[in-house]
C-alpha cells in the first residue's frame, strides 16, 4: 500500500513528496471520453461500475498517490430538492434557484445511502480495487461554494443574486447556510463510514467574498462541517480557490491539510499557515500547457517552497484543463516522485 498521501496529510515523514491531481478524471484523456462517449455525466457519476472506472483511470496512466471518488459537488444539491442538469454550453444548471425562504424550506436534509446510494456503491468497489495501492479521497463541496450554485441556478460571474441575499437578507442566507452545511455534514460522514480514507471541502467561490464576509458568514460553518467529521478520524482536506486574503483565516479552520491556488505564493502560504497544518498545491494548471522544462521548473520551486511545511501534499492550483496533453501530466507526476529534498 503506497500511503505516502496519508502520510503527509497527518505531517509524518514521507519517501517522496505524493501528488495527484484535482479533476484527474476528465474529458483531457482519451479514457475518459471513450466512456462518455456512452453515457452523459450525470449518468456516469450515478452508475458505480463506470464512475469507479473511470476514477481509477489517472490512476494506472498517472502513476498518482491517490485516488479521488468521481462524482461532482452538485449531486447533493439535486438530492435535496433541486432539478439538475449539466449541459454542453452552460455547464451546469440547477432549477428554480433558491431565492426565498419557502424556497429553502422545502429543500430536505437528505440521507446519504436513500438518496445517493450509488456514491457509496462507488466507494465500496474502489476500496476493493484500490486495496495495497493508494487511498482514496471522498468529497463535497464546501457551503458557500454549493450555496452559489443553489442561488444563482448555475455558474456566476458576479454571484450577484448570492450577495443580495447576503447584504438584504443575511438570515435567509444563514437558513440556508445551515441546511447546506447539515447536508455536507451527513453526506461526508457516509462516505467515510463507506470507506472514503480522506475528504476534501471544495471552496471553489469562498476567494469572491470580503475577508470580513467570509470570516463572519461563512467560516462558522466550514469549522462545524470540520469539527464532526474530524471524529470520524481520517484527515479533511479543505481548499479554497483565491485563497490569499482568507488564508489566515482558513489556518483556524481545523482542517489537517489546505489546499491552495497558484495565485498566492507557496513560501508565502507556508508561512502564513504555519506548523500545525499540511499544505495541498499548487502549480498552475496552465504550466502543464508549457514545455517539460517549464513544468520541471515550477514544480521543483513548488516542493522546495513547501519543504518546510508540517507536510506537503503536490497538487494543482485547481482542477486539470480538458486541453492538458497527458504526457505533460505524467511527467509532472515523475517529476514530483523524483524530487530529492535536500
Ligand atoms: O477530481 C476528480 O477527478 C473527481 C471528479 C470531480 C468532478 N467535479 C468531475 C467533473 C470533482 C472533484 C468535481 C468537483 C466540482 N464540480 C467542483 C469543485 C472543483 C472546481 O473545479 O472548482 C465544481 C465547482 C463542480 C461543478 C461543475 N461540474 C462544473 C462548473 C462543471 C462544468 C465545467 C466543466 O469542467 O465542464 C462540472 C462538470 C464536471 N465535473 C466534469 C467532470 C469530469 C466535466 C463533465 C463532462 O465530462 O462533460
Amino acid at each position: 500500500m503506497n500511503n505516502t498521501f496519508l502520510k503527509a496529510c497527518k505531517g509524518q515523514k514521507v519517501k517522496h513528496t505524493p501528488v495527484w491531481l484535482m479533476r484527474q478524471a476528465g474529458r483531457y484523456m482519451k479514457e475518459y471520453q471513450l466512456v462518455r462517449s456512452r453515457v452523459d455525466f450525470l449518468t456516469l457519476c450515478k452508475t458505480p461500475d463506470l464512475a469507479a472506472e473511470v476514477t481509477l483511470q489517472p490512476i494506472n496512466i498517472l502513476g498518482v498517490d491517490a485516488a479521488i471518488l468521481f462524482s461532482d459537488i452538485l449531486i447533493p444539491a439535486e438530492a435535496m430538492g433541486m432539478k439538475l442538469e449539466f449541459t454542453e454550453k452552460k455547464g451546469p444548471v440547477l432549477g428554480e434557484p433558491i431565492r426565498t425562504k419557502s424556497a429553502i424550506d422545502r429543500l430536505i436534509i437528505p440521507d446519504t445511502e436513500d438518496s445517493m446510494p450509488f456514491v457509496l456503491d462507488t466507494i465500496r468497489i474502489l476500496r476493493k480495487e484500490l486495496e495495497k495501492k493508494v487511498p482514496l479521497i471522498g468529497f463535497a463541496g464546501a457551503p458557500f461554494t454549493l450555496a452559489t450554485y443553489m442561488i444563482e441556478g448555475g455558474s456566476s460571474k458576479n454571484f450577484v443574486n448570492v450577495k443580495r441575499m447576503m447584504y438584504k437578507n443575511p438570515g435567509l442566507f444563514s437558513l440556508l447556510m445551515d441546511k447546506i452545511t447539515a447536508t455536507t455534514i451527513e453526506y461526508l460522514s457516509a462516505q467515510i463510514h463507506a470507506g472514503a480514507q480522506t475528504v476534501q471541502l471544495f471552496d471553489s467561490w469562498a476567494g469572491v467574498l470580503t475577508p470580513h464576509d467570509y470570516e463572519n458568514l461563512v467560516f462558522p460553518h466550514i469549522k462545524q462541517a470540520i469539527a464532526v467529521l474530524k471524529k470520524l478520524k481520517v484527515p479533511v482536506i479543505y481548499f479554497i480557490n483565491s485563497c490569499a486574503g482568507l488564508l489566515h483565516i482558513a489556518k483556524k479552520s481545523g482542517a489537517d491539510v489546505i489546499g491552495i491556488d497558484w495565485r498566492v505564493d507557496m513560501g508565502r502560504a507556508v508561512r502564513t499557515l504555519g506548523k500545525k497544518v499540511s499544505v495541498q498545491g499548487n502549480l498552475d494548471p496552465c504550466i502543464l500547457l508549457g514545455t517539460p522544462e517549464k513544468i520541471q521548473e515550477s514544480t521543483r520551486d513548488i516542493l522546495r517552497k513547501a519543504s518546510s511545511a508540517r507536510g506537503h501534499i503536490f497538487n494543482l492550483g485547481h482542477g486539470i484543463l480538458p486541453e492538458t496533453p497527458v504526457e505533460n501530466a505524467i511527467a509532472l507526476v515523475e517529476a514530483v516522485h523524483a524530487y530529492k529534498k535536500k
